[in-house]
């Protein structure tokens, strides 16, 4: 049976360590037998503002939405696992992400129905935070805040099988002196915790 999986990569920059460590997610799918669909939000030209034609009717759950985001819907439809690889903006996810999350996990396809139509889909969260882990708590503060507005406020919100949060902290490598090392530990951690993910 052939397994496919979904990588969200939502960075303006594709030599961003986001759009590293997505490629480095693809790599790890790919070699546990996935077919792997690579979404570069950026590239593929995404506009994360909500339209009139995407806004929820509460009285349709059957709406339908515009031919993009039905496009998507579809491609989400279509895998059991997705990754998502994201820098944290505002203990938070940026506009581009919240923008796809806004408009595609849409009423009436991701929520409002009885039997969850995302109900077999896995979620991996891969946080990329600023934040330094012995520097104040701003990595337990990112942590709570992901673990709702993420994991519950999206994930079960969603009815979905199961959503993981990997926080990767000091992702700019502050006050380290091995770069090297630190780099090579956070893409090790982030191919683990795919791997583990996709078994
Ligand atoms: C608009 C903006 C908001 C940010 N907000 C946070 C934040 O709330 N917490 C944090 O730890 N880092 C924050 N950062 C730092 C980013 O998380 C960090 O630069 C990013 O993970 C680096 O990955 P990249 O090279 O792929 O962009 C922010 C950066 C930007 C540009």
């Amino acid at each position: 049976m052939s397994r496919n999986a979904m990588v969200v990569h939502p960075h303006h920059r594709d030599n961003s360590l986001t759009a590293y460590l997505a490629r480095v997610a693809e790599k790890r799918l790919l070699s546990e037998g996935y077919e792997v669909d690579f979404l570069d939000l950026a590239a593929e030209g995404f506009d994360p503002a909500m339209t009139e034609a995407d806004q929820p009717d509460w009285g349709n759950r059957d709406k339908r939405y515009s031919d993009t985001v039905m496009a998507h819907q579809e491609r989400l439809l279509a895998v059991d696992k997705v990754v998502v690889v994201f820098p944290v903006y505002w203990f938070s996810m940026p506009a581009l992400l919240k923008g796809w999350i806004d408009r595609v996990w849409n009423y009436g396809f991701s929520y409002g129905r009885s039997v969850p139509r995302l109900g077999n889909l896995s979620v991996l969260f891969v946080a990329l935070a600023g934040a330094q882990e012995d520097v104040g708590t701003d990595v337990d503060f990112i942590r709570s805040s992901l673990d709702l507005g993420v994991r519950r406020g999206i994930g079960e919100f969603n009815g979905l099988k199961e959503t993981v949060l990997h926080l990767v902290a000091n992702s700019e490598g502050a006050d380290v002196e091995d770069r090297e090392g630190h780099y090579a530990r956070i893409e090790e951690g982030v191919t683990e915790a795919v791997a583990d993910f996709a078994r």
